[in-house]
């Protein structure tokens, strides 16, 4: 099938590289002529596992191209996808004007009957819409279908090549059999194509973003509460994710949630909510919560150090918003780093892939070092953010020679308590008791 995807970052490229795999004969078009013409020499503007060989090797075999020519891209496709940025807008809703404009772009330059698929997150109503604006200035049939994207920053390209289910609103026979052929290769070990009605799949996104959400800032608060009354946050996740009604994934206390969907995403179905007299209570919660975990690191830093950070000097572990990615949007670590700079202390960070964002983020504020280990000499304490791998099994003699005090304050629970206890760390975690 001839495809176009409009807009090739994190989604746009990830979905293009693998149907591209697929045999399909695909086009990534953006208007960031930058970005495409790094593609074209395939510099990957993002890191993402396994994605650079896959767009090397279906740009070699002559699959997949990259153009800032939108128009023409659209012209000779088959079926068309929207994954453009859905940005918030000043009031939590999701900023539409991207997805309309490439809308527009389709509209006007379709040479063929065309499938136009939403792969972008965008409320409930956005597929009317995307219809109106396209048949504003279409002259061929067109079908519209919204296909959200469930994939995960760090294993994005598993995600799409073996996803647990694929979501696709559609209501015509030739969008579904078309969707249903494109899917084909990626369900063959039987997970499901679940058809729905375009509304359906819309708002499934969003409450699939917003239950994660939720279960992250739930556990945040037992974590909270377990700190309070003795108990080990760990111990407890355990006892009931066993518990199949419940399940052992999302379960992780930690500095908060960050990163390009669920902040934004938990914003904008609580504003869809209330455009609709409808208050989604349990989702107002849990942005309250997720705003004070990420400040908490900062608290328990002052419990070791004292109120007083001026002065101190704060190494950091971690500053992408989860492993295996470079995203630094809405990232906790953003907020540890302002907090600290703005209470008079100066930062040292260290990421395996994420420094370039954060110096482009946050410029000469912060210094860089080469290795985790660089990081930490002269530092008053240890602040790890993100659970890269590297940082779970370090050389916790080498840690407490480097520091100026032997103080570790540990956002994701990495460390066992005994070990920490037994080394005289000063050692603060999330809903476990603080050790020395
Ligand atoms: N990042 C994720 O993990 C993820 C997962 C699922 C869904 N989503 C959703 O997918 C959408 C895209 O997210 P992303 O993270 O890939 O965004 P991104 O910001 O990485 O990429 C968006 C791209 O669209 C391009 N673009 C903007 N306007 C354009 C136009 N008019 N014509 C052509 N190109 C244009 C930009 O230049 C950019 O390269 C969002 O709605 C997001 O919520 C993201």
């Amino acid at each position: 099938m001839k495809i176009c995807i409009v807009g090739t970052g994190y989604v746009g490229l990830v979905v293009g590289a693998c149907l591209a795999e697929t045999g399909n004969e695909v086009v990534g078009a953006d208007v960031d002529v930058g970005k495409i013409e790094k593609l074209k020499r395939n510099e990957l503007p993002i890191f993402e596992p396994g994605l650079d060989r896959l767009v090397e090797r279906n740009q070699a075999a002559g699959r997949l191209c990259f153009t800032q020519d939108v128009g023409s891209a659209v012209a000779n496709a088959d079926v068309v996808f929207i994954a453009v940025g859905t940005p918030p807008d000043e009031d939590g809703s999701a900023d539409l004007r991207h997805v309309l404009a490439v809308a527009e772009t389709i509209g006007r330059n379709m040479t063929r009957e065309l499938v136009v698929v939403t792969k972008s997150t965008v409320p409930v109503g956005t597929a009317a819409r995307v219809a109106e604006t396209v048949g504003r200035y279409a002259r061929q049939p067109f079908h519209i279908v919204s296909n959200p994207e469930f994939l995960k920053e760090g294993a994005a390209v598993d995600d799409f090549m073996k996803p647990d289910r694929v979501v696709l609103g559609a209501e015509t026979d030739h969008a579904r059999s078309c969707m249903a052929e494109l899917y084909a290769p990626f369900v063959r070990t039987g997970k499901p194509i679940i058809f729905m009605d375009i509304a359906s799949a819309e708002l499934t996104k969003y409450a699939a973003n917003a239950m994660l959400a939720t279960r992250i800032s739930f556990m945040n608060d037992i974590a909270n509460l377990c700190e309070r009354v003795g108990a080990n946050v760990d111990m407890v996740r355990r006892g009931i994710g066993s518990d199949e009604r419940i399940g052992s994934a999302f379960l992780f206390p930690g500095p908060g949630y960050g990163g390009s969907c669920f902040p934004k995403d938990v914003r904008a179905l609580s504003q869809t909510a209330r455009s609709h007299a409808c208050e989604l209570r349990i989702l107002e919660a849990v942005q309250a919560v997720n705003d004070d975990q990420k400040r908490r690191l900062v608290g328990k830093l002052k419990i070791a150090l004292g109120s007083d950070l001026r002065g101190a000097h704060v190494a950091i572990w971690g500053l992408a918003f989860k492993p295996n990615t470079d995203d630094m949007r809405e990232s906790p670590s953003l907020v540890l780093i302002e907090e600290l700079l703005a209470s008079g202390a100066s930062v040292v960070a260290h990421d395996p892939v994420a420094m370039a964002e954060a110096e482009h983020r946050l410029g000469d504020r912060v210094t860089f070092a080469p290795s985790s280990y660089d990081a930490l000499e002269g530092a008053d304490a240890l602040v790890v953010v993100t659970d890269w791998n590297e940082y779970r099994h370090p050389d916790f003699a080498r840690i407490k020679e480097s520091l100026r005090r032997p103080v570790i304050i540990d956002g994701r629970n990495l460390y066992a308590l005994d070990r920490m206890q037994r080394m005289g760390f000063t050692y603060h975690s999330i809903g476990r008791g603080a050790v020395n």
